[in-house]
């Protein structure tokens, strides 16, 4: 909803002033934050949006009581995300209380969306245009992405990101990137919230390969990914980069990992 409004607010007279006003948990941790906006299309998410930042976020954990359950666990994806790629401490606060979390105990909502703010936000301010660091917080996204294009947006995006952050956690540990005790770490915190580490869908390796394909941070036929150095930290510098390539056959094997899920 705020990525719709967002959207229209960055184009109706080529722009008006809004405001945000975020009422599920990932709009208040994720996407009110940072001026993204767009809509999502059948050839591929996000290739249609704009940059837009709103006037004032303002968002209010009460909101939250009447928020689906599944709703709240996707929320709680970006969350992790966040600690895995900036902060272990927060990561492992998020992994000892889920139940704080899924009881909607204020204290623990105000907190985690205080934390998760400060993280997009200071990654953000950095670089507004994506040119550099900005980029880290697209880890677990190029397979979201492709998962949900490849789904038909079935998926809740939240849901697409805890399985793609296995995904690429596992291909990290294959290009000899990631620690492979990251693999384990994020497996179990998933599992605390809940959320999807495989997909229940019959879908083709072709298919998924193909949505890849499509992702806006492919360029030239290679699909570059943000991948974890361990929880806290993404493998990357200034200059080189906060992206990178992987090999076709880790890239084949992840992602026949996941369709024979
Ligand atoms: N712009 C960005 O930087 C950015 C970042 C992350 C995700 N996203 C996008 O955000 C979208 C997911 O965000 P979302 O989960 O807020 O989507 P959403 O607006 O679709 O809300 C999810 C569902 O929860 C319902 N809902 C919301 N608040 C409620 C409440 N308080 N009580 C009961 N029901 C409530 C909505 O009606 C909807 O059915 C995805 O499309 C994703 O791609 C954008
Ligand atoms: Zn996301």
């Amino acid at each position: 909803m705020g990525d719709i409004a967002g959207f229209v607010a960055a184009t109706f007279r080529r722009g008006v002033p809004y405001v945000q006003i975020p009422t599920s948990l990932l709009a208040m941790i994720d996407s009110s934050i940072g001026g993204k906006t767009g809509v999502d299309t059948g050839f591929g998410k996000n290739l249609v949006g704009a940059f837009h930042q709103p006037n004032v976020v303002l968002a209010d954990v009460q909101t939250l009581a009447t928020l689906p359950p599944v709703q709240l666990a996707a929320g709680m994806a970006e969350a992790l995300k966040h600690g895995a790629i900036a902060d272990e401490a927060y990561f492992a606060d998020l992994v000892s209380r889920p139940d704080a979390v899924r009881s909607l105990d204020p204290d623990v909502l105000i907190s985690t969306v205080k934390r998760s703010v400060e993280i997009k936000a200071s990654v953000v301010t950095e670089d507004e245009r994506e040119n550099g660091r900005r980029a880290i917080l697209n880890f677990g996204h190029t397979v979201a992405h492709a998962l949900e294009t490849t789904l038909g947006y079935e998926l809740l995006h939240g849901e697409a990101v805890a399985i793609g952050m296995l995904a690429e956690a596992k291909l990290g540990v294959l290009e000899h990137v990631t620690d492979p005790g990251a693999v384990d770490s994020l497996q179990q915190a998933l599992a605390a919230y809940r959320l999807p580490v495989d997909i229940a869908d019959d879908i083709s390796v072709s298919e998924l390969s193909e949505a890849l394909l499509q992702d806006k941070k492919t360029r030239g036929g290679t699909v570059k990914f943000a991948l974890l150095e361990r929880i806290g930290s993404v493998a990357g510098e200034i200059g080189a980069g906060w992206t990178r390539t992987a090999s076709k056959e880790n890239i084949s094997t992840v992602i026949r990992d996941l369709v024979a899920n």
